[in-house]
């Protein structure tokens, strides 16, 4: 007999992890991606920088810690897909399974994330070959953007490489998240870091890292409007994989014994760092070279190579550089997919290879709207600009923040203290004190006024 089952607690319908570190590995490997080398510089740089990272950090440490938290907690307990879980706890906690349209909430919001995620995930997957094939040595601005413009405004291209990274996460959720999965973030993950660290070396040599470092520090706070609130709150999620499930339903591999807020803590301290290094690495060389910071989503494609095509021995770099770029956004997502493909599973009774097939095919469908949204559709823009950026927009800044406060809401309010504490810490000490206190009122007022403020109530 378990342990679980002599406590009475349930055990995974999918397996579990084999150890805490295993399940930082997956955790991280979900929260480390194209958020925090592509979108953190993108949009730092398009919201003017210095108060909008402090904001931003706020809202990582204040709101998505305790959520982070929250979501561990919630997935541990109910062991379930997101969707499953949400309605089992809800009925238990609250008397009321209608929880369980905060997990359908967080399976759409995954599809419609990974939908995009995949298009650019696949331009990195394009800008290992070519930096591989030695194309960026010696360029300047001009013609490294010239290659942007090559890969981006061909549908054929962008298509293609979108349709290879769609199938490479399939193949990984077919299998099921055990197998695989951690091996490639334990060793993938420190790469990446090395490789940031060896591209800041350059920045600081031959970038202008003073400009960089103001760009990015200075609080500037009368610059910060009330979109770049929303969005770096609504970046916080993104980055840290909150507010969707995913983290939930990585939770519900997670074994009892484990501590769910030194780990957490370690996670988000890693996501963190490694974002504010690839800004680092990017601005420098972004003003050294006369680019506009605010150029949007081809910033980093744009600027990088002019690091790689200066640096000795470039050519390796580059290509390792974006190999390791597409490995990370892999790994958030084959997170994106699971919620729902274990949804699929467990609801449909379908095998994992047909449920990951199925779905997946309709992502990568709906995927060809992001695609297109760079060439043939372009001048197809309404609200926030192109399809694109509404579907990111809409993801990123409304559809995670929702999900993340209903989740700590019912984290907060609506579980009972012993259940949480249960799961955080039995002798329920300073530590979890903290969190509850978050939980129930930071993390749930921060986000309310964050999204009032934005829609100009006050
Ligand atoms: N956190 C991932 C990144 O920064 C993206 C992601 C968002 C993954 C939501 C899962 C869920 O790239």
């Amino acid at each position: 007999m378990t342990a679980d089952s002599q406590s009475g607690r349930r055990t995974s319908l999918h397996g579990e992890w084999s150890s805490r570190f295993a399940f930082i590995l997956a955790v991280a490997g979900s929260a480390v991606g194209l958020g925090n080398v592509w979108k953190f510089p993108y949009i730092t740089g398009v919201y003017g920088g210095g108060a909008f990272v402090i904001f931003y950090l706020f809202c990582v440490f204040a709101i998505g810690l305790p959520i982070m938290m929250a979501e561990i907690l919630i997935g541990r307990r109910g062991r379930r897909n997101p969707v499953a879980t949400m309605s089992l706890l809800g009925e238990e906690e609250a008397g009321s399974s209608t929880w369980r349209f905060v997990g359908m909430l967080g399976v759409i919001t995954g599809v419609l994330i990974l939908s995009y995620y995949s298009v650019i995930a696949g331009w990195a997957f394009a800008y290992m070959w070519q930096g591989a094939a030695g194309n960026f040595t010696g360029l300047n601005a001009a013609a490294v953007g010239d290659i942007f413009a090559g890969l981006s405004e061909s549908a054929v291209m962008t298509g293609f490489w979108h349709t290879v990274f769609m199938g490479m996460t399939i193949v990984v959720v077919a299998k099921g998240v055990e197998r695989g999965l951690e091996k490639a973030v334990r060793v993938l993950m420190p790469a990446l870091i090395g490789l940031l660290l060896v591209l800041l070396g350059y920045s600081m040599v031959a970038g202008n890292f003073a400009a960089g470092l103001d760009f990015m520090f200075a609080p500037r706070f009368s610059e910060l409007t009330q979109e770049g609130a929303l969005v770096a709150l609504g970046h916080a999620f993104f980055t840290l994989s909150v507010g969707m499930g995913a983290v939930m339903a990585y939770g519900a591999y997670l074994p009892d014994e484990h501590s769910i807020a030194k780990t957490s803590m370690a996670i988000v301290a890693a996501d963190t760092a490694i974002a504010i290094l690839a800004g680092l690495v990017i601005f420098p060389i972004v003003f050294q070279n006369g680019l506009n910071p605010a150029s949007g989503p081809g910033l980093i494609f744009q600027s990088l190579p002019l690091a790689f095509g200066q640096l000795p021995g470039g050519q390796f770099v580059a290509a390792m550089f974006f190999l390791l770029l597409t490995f990370a956004a892999w790994t958030s997502a084959i997170s994106l997919m699971e919620p729902g493909v274990a949804w699929i599973i467990e609801s449909l009774k379908l095998s994992r290879p047909v449920a990951a097939w199925s779905m997946g095919g309709a992502i990568w469908l709906f995927g060809l709207l992001s695609v297109l949204s760079f060439n043939a559709l372009s001048e197809v823009t309404f609200l926030r600009g192109t399809i694109f950026a509404n579907i990111d927009f809409l993801t990123s800044n409304i559809m995670l923040p929702l999900g993340g406060f209903a989740i700590i809401c019912f984290a907060g309010w609506f579980m009972s203290h012993n259940s949480t504490a249960d799961e955080i810490d039995p002798e329920a000490g300073r530590g979890y004190r903290a969190w509850r206190f978050a939980a129930r009122y930071i993390a749930p007022i921060a986000v309310a006024m964050i999204f009032l403020n934005a829609i100009g109530v006050f």
